[in-house]
């Protein structure tokens, strides 16, 4: 049974481990042997044709959309915006001519998306639903609807469904790139690096006792942290933070690397935690300034970077993934992270105070 525990204490962990699977089978459902993706032509039709891309997502989806606008716009060439659909819902951005509406919802009942899908609606914008939940009201009222098939998430902090919503949008993106003829697109190999996340995230799983480790070290005695990063990892940063805010209680802040200089580094004090993520070839260098700024006074920094960028005292050293892509394994050291803080702290981890796994009121 997929909603069952098994021999795991909380759902949260399970659900952690499960994101090998769910990248294999995105990739077997969703992508031919060649590569090619399989998706409704329809769809890949009406997002060819925007000439914007609406993204409109609540919590750890919203951050899923933001690792997807930067994928939209390397592959397809599409302007891209990413929004609070609390905030589009009231005030509703102002619309290109041609656009495409894209909800992230794991649940597909996030009663603040619904508000901007039913105005999409009036509207009479094109949209479509990426969810979870196949039948929910998300995925009933757009016009179409992609799945998840990331399996039943009972955990209230979302996991699986996040790497699951990255990998979906990049088969879409794949698709309507290759459409509009796009060389990226088409020299974009996903079913392999799909394949490769899938093996990395296993590696970083099965090394899971690190992180429980470094939470113990760094973590469950600390009122506060940060993460930072640039590029695709300052989204990782803001999934990140939001994470470890959610089922440790501790108040977690996700910063554009170099941001942090400009106010917020005055919070910095003697062994305050920061993680600092590292995948971006262009700024690799200019993050390692930033560790430096932080270190100096007095921050416990904990680096996660990818392979090609890794330097001798790293504390986790990720397998090599495209750029675009890498956020699929930089968060699972953060969820990890963030679970064992947590379970170390002796919280209810699948089930934290004040939560609920959606939210159905405005
Ligand atoms: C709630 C959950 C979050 C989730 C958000 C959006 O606040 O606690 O974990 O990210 O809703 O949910 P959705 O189902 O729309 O992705």
């Amino acid at each position: 049974n997929a909603a069952s525990k098994g021999t795991y204490e909380f759902y949260m962990l399970k659900e952690i481990d499960e994101q090998p699977g769910v990248m294999r089978r995105l990739s077997q459902d969703y992508l031919d042997e060649n590569g090619t993706p399989i998706v409704d032509p329809e769809i890949v039709e009406a997002a060819s044709k925007a000439d914007r891309i609406y993204i409109f997502a609540a919590g750890t989806s919203y951050h899923a959309g933001l690792v997807g606008k930067e994928l939209f716009e390397k592959y397809t060439g599409i302007p891209t915006e990413v929004g609070y659909a609390s905030e589009a819902g009231y005030h509703f951005p102002i619309m290109s001519k041609n656009p495409f509406f894209i909800f992230l919802s794991q649940s597909g009942e996030t009663a603040d998306s619904r508000v901007v899908l039913k105005e999409a609606n009036k509207r009479g914008i094109t949209s479509l639903t990426m969810t979870n939940v196949q039948g929910s009201t998300l995925s009933r009222e757009a016009d179409f609807t992609m799945l998840l098939k990331a399996g039943p998430e009972i955990a209230v902090a979302s996991t699986k469904a996040y790497t699951a919503q990255i990998a979906l949008q990049a088969i879409l993106v794949k698709a309507v790139g290759e459409k509009l003829g796009k060389q990226e697109a088409k020299d974009f190999d996903l079913k392999h690096q799909l394949a490769l996340a899938a093996e990395g995230i296993q590696e970083i799983v099965d090394g899971k006792e690190k992180f429980d480790e470094l939470a113990k070290k760094y973590l469950i005695d600390s009122r506060n942290a940060f993460y930072i990063g640039r590029g695709v990892d300052h989204a990782v940063a803001l999934e990140g933070a939001l994470k470890l805010k959610e089922v440790s209680y501790i108040q977690t802040e996700g910063f554009a690397a170099a941001e942090l200089k400009h106010g917020t580094i005055s919070l910095i004090e003697n062994g305050t935690p920061v993680i600092a993520l590292i995948n971006d070839p262009v700024t690799a260098e200019l993050t390692r300034g930033n560790i430096q700024e932080v270190a100096s006074r007095g921050a416990s920094v904990i680096t996660i970077v990818g392979k090609e960028f890794a330097k001798e005292g790293d504390d986790i050293v990720l397998p090599s993934l495209n750029y675009y892509l890498s956020p699929l394994l930089t968060v699972v050291p953060a969820q990890l992270l963030a679970y064992y803080a947590s379970k170390d702290k002796g919280l209810d981890v699948d089930k934290p105070r004040n939560l609920a796994k959606s939210v159905t009121v405005e």
